[in-house]
């Protein structure tokens, strides 16, 4: 059996405001006056803690084999390297790494220097994914980012010199005020630097954030979805253009082998453990997910009690849903016979609108065409519901 594990660091320096993941700026969790250092050992030491946890689930005799680890947040970068080099050998000590174990750290480009490079090289970190965003001060200021572009070049220049051989880039695109010219100086920064990978997101307005109440007052505009649909075209066009395959609706790669080992598990419906508040883990169709605040968390990991806020297992129904909204965003798509005469028929319609790709289809799979992929959410909608 195979079981990758997710490590979610939930620290930032600063939030940016469009996000609402589960992460804090020391201050928020009554640590402002921690040395950040002890912040990472406290924390890691908590991580190690439900390492062992996972392992008591399984057979010792039986010990799952990990494919691939994702140190994911949050901003990973913020943590010591000798804590990520120790979670590492603490996972390989337990359970036991493949030999090519794909070991992704997400980082934030104001946090890395030679100095913790070298350190998460030297740690096993093999992969590196690098919030950019956009190259464009003017949209960089309205997401409320703090790094400049110089840093970005700079990171990924360290991670080439350091031989991290995955190098990946997020960008966001449909910043209200973000011109087609302001997406374009985006990519090309992109296409200028040393990545194999592209993930490109669509900016979504989560409600409680910053972002929210800027457009709620009517001080930022609301991303339109037409320009996104444009905006997505031009992305796609360029990235392949430029050598960049896409294989899942947000994430483009120049080779088969660049792609992210670590998402594909998710995305087939691998075994995944995800260690830390908040994260969700998936076991065979069992799910589960952590308590979400990281003090309590920790607290409950010291109190030997449980971690666990909410659980679910998947009827073989919801396993077949599941399997068809996470497919289809993928380039390979779904196997036809994985569909009910419904659903076929379903697909009927979008092959008269050529939004279902017509060759794959009499090939027995269901894969979306370019205009399909901009409409991917009501096909899944009309598929599942
Ligand atoms: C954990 S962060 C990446 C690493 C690091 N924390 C950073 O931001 O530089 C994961 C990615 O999620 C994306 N993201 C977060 N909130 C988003 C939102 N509201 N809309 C679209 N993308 C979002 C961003 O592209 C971000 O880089
Ligand atoms: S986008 Fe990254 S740096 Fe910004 S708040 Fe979210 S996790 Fe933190």
């Amino acid at each position: 059996m195979k079981l990758s594990f997710y490590i979610h660091i939930p620290y930032c320096i600063k939030r940016c405001g469009y996000c609402d993941f589960n992460t804090y700026t020391p201050a928020e969790l009554g640590q402002g006056e921690v040395a950040r250092s002890e912040i990472s050992s406290r924390y890691m030491a908590a991580v190690a803690q439900e390492i062992l946890r996972a392992a008591d689930q399984f057979d010792s005799s039986q010990m799952p084999e990990v494919p691939t680890i994702f140190f994911g947040g949050g901003t990973p970068s913020l943590m010591d390297p000798h804590d990520i080099a120790a979670t590492i050998e603490k996972i390989d000590e337990v359970f036991s790494l493949s030999e090519q174990c794909e070991i992704t750290l997400e980082a934030n480009p104001d946090t890395l220097d030679e100095r913790n490079v070298a350190g998460f090289a030297a740690a096993g970190i093999n992969r590196i994914s690098l919030g950019v965003q956009s190259a464009n001060q003017k949209v960089l200021a309205t997401l409320d980012r703090t790094h400049k572009s110089s840093n970005v070049t700079r990171a990924l220049d360290l991670a080439v010199s350091n031989g991290i051989q995955g190098r990946s880039i997020d960008l966001i695109y449909g910043t209200p005020g973000e011109s087609v010219a302001d997406l374009e100086e985006s990519l090309d920064f992109a296409l200028s630097l040393p990545i194999d990978h592209i993930s490109a997101y669509a900016l979504i307005v989560e409600s409680g954030t910053r972002l929210a109440r800027q457009v709620d007052s009517g001080e930022i505009a609301s991303p339109d979805d037409d320009e996104m649909a444009e905006k997505y075209r031009i992305i796609d066009e360029r990235l392949e253009q430029a050598g960049f395959d896409w294989y899942e609706l947000s994430n483009w790669a120049r080779s088969a082998g660049a792609r992210s080992r670590h998402n594909q598990v998710y995305w087939n419906g691998g075994n995944w453990w995800g260690v830390g508040p908040g994260a969700h883990s998936h076991l065979d169709g069992r799910r589960w997910w952590n308590i979400k605040n990281p003090i309590s968390y920790m607290n409950a990991l010291k109190e030997k009690s449980t971690i666990i806020a909410g659980e679910e297992t998947l009827d073989e129904s919801a396993k077949h849903d599941e399997r068809i909204m996470l497919g289809i965003r993928l380039r390979e798509g779904i196997a036809r016979s994985e569909l009910s005469t419904k659903q076929e028929e379903v697909v009927s319609k979008y092959l008269l609108s050529m939004d279902v790709d017509e060759r794959a289809w009499s090939e027995g799979r269901l894969t979306l065409t370019l205009s399909g992929r901009l409409i991917a959410d009501r096909i899944v909608r009309d598929l599942v519901l």
